[in-house]
């Protein structure tokens, strides 16, 4: 049905001199028709950083087309959605960093991906959910302020076997009084994969019990605890390619299972999918068309705030 339209994006691209990225929660029809790039944070920010085209159409979120921008500035950066915003980058702000930075002095600040342009500049590096663990253990630093995503930053100091504090829910003492954490959270949460209970695994294993269940990190610790493996979409659909299970249940946003199946009709992908992210689902075949066509919407980071995100972003991207 979306063949025509599919088609037409590609010849604009063409025309236009665009690289179109588009991120695995992208629907099916686009995700397998007009991207040149697909995958998670990590990769399409890669790919943002060295490609020579004049447009960067960036079929994801909102702050992933701003890091596109920030790691890419001379070319037009456009999202092909009005909004598209994110949950946990719409929980926190720049004023909550500096003010986490003036209580914390000298602890280093780790900013997961998902958030604004302005939270980045106020951060000493950046992570993605395939490398949150590496770039706090790059730190080599003795207490490490984790923000925004409380599960993520749960599940990274269980990987990395450090306790972890919430200062907005208070700070607890140990029984000698002294304070004892090694990572510092916040409390934004996703949208998404926060509806995603230990529950649903022990319900769809007693239904299926050879089924493997991939969660991502940003699902609460007990559920990634629960599941069979963890960690980015990109890595969670290397992990379905490369194992041969007799049935999966991903715990992430629904369109990455539906990818999967199309590319591999032989893998057998249970679904509970009532979970599409509201923010990835604004763009469309039609709104990409458009975003070509009329040049819309661009992506503007304010040059000062740009020059030092820059600085957290690369700084991650070395360690890699
Ligand atoms: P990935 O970096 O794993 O693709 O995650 C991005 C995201 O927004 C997940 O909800
Ligand atoms: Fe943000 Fe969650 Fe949507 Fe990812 S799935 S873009 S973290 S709201």
């Amino acid at each position: 049905m979306k063949s025509e339209l599919a088609a037409e994006i590609n010849v604009l691209k063409k025309q236009r001199n665009a690289v179109i990225l588009g991120h695995n929660y992208m629907e099916p029809a686009l995700f397998h028709s007009i991207p040149d790039f697909a995958g998670d944070s990590l990769e399409l920010s890669r790919q943002a950083a060295k490609t020579e085209k004049d447009i960067i159409v960036f079929c994801g979120v909102r702050f992933m087309a701003e890091t596109a921008k920030i790691l890419n500035p001379t070319r037009t950066v456009l999202l092909p959605a009005k909004k598209a915003g994110c949950s946990l980058a719409d929980g926190i702000t720049a004023e909550d960093v500096r003010k986490l930075r003036a209580e914390y002095p000298g602890v280093p600040i780790v900013s997961y991906i998902n958030t604004n342009a302005d939270v980045k500049a106020e951060s000493d590096i950046i992570c993605t959910s395939g490398n949150a663990a590496r770039v706090v253990a790059s730190l080599k630093a003795e207490t490490v302020i984790f923000l925004p995503d409380e599960y993520l930053a749960g599940n990274v100091a269980r990987e990395t076997g450090r306790h972890i504090i919430f200062p907005t829910r208070g700070v607890p003492r140990a029984n000698d009084g002294s304070l004892d954490y090694k990572l510092i959270g916040w409390t934004a949460r996703c949208e998404v994969h926060e509806k995603f209970t230990v529950e649903d695994i022990r319900n769809v294993r007693k239904q299926f019990p050879d089924v493997v269940i991939l969660a991502h990190p940003e699902c609460s610790p007990e559920v990634t605890a629960a599941s069979d493996f963890s960690g980015s979409t990109g890595t969670m659909i290397k992990y379905v390619e490369q194992t041969k299970a007799p049935r999966y249940l991903l715990l992430t946003e629904c369109s990455m299972g539906d990818n999967i199946a199309a590319s591999h009709p032989e893998k057998e992908m249970l679904r509970m999918c009532s979970v599409r992210c509201p923010h990835m689902n604004e763009i469309t075949l039609e709104e990409t068309r458009d975003a070509l066509l009329k040049t819309q919407y661009v992506i503007e980071v304010p040059e000062d705030i740009r020059r030092r995100a820059l600085v957290a972003l690369e700084r991650m991207l070395s360690i890699n």
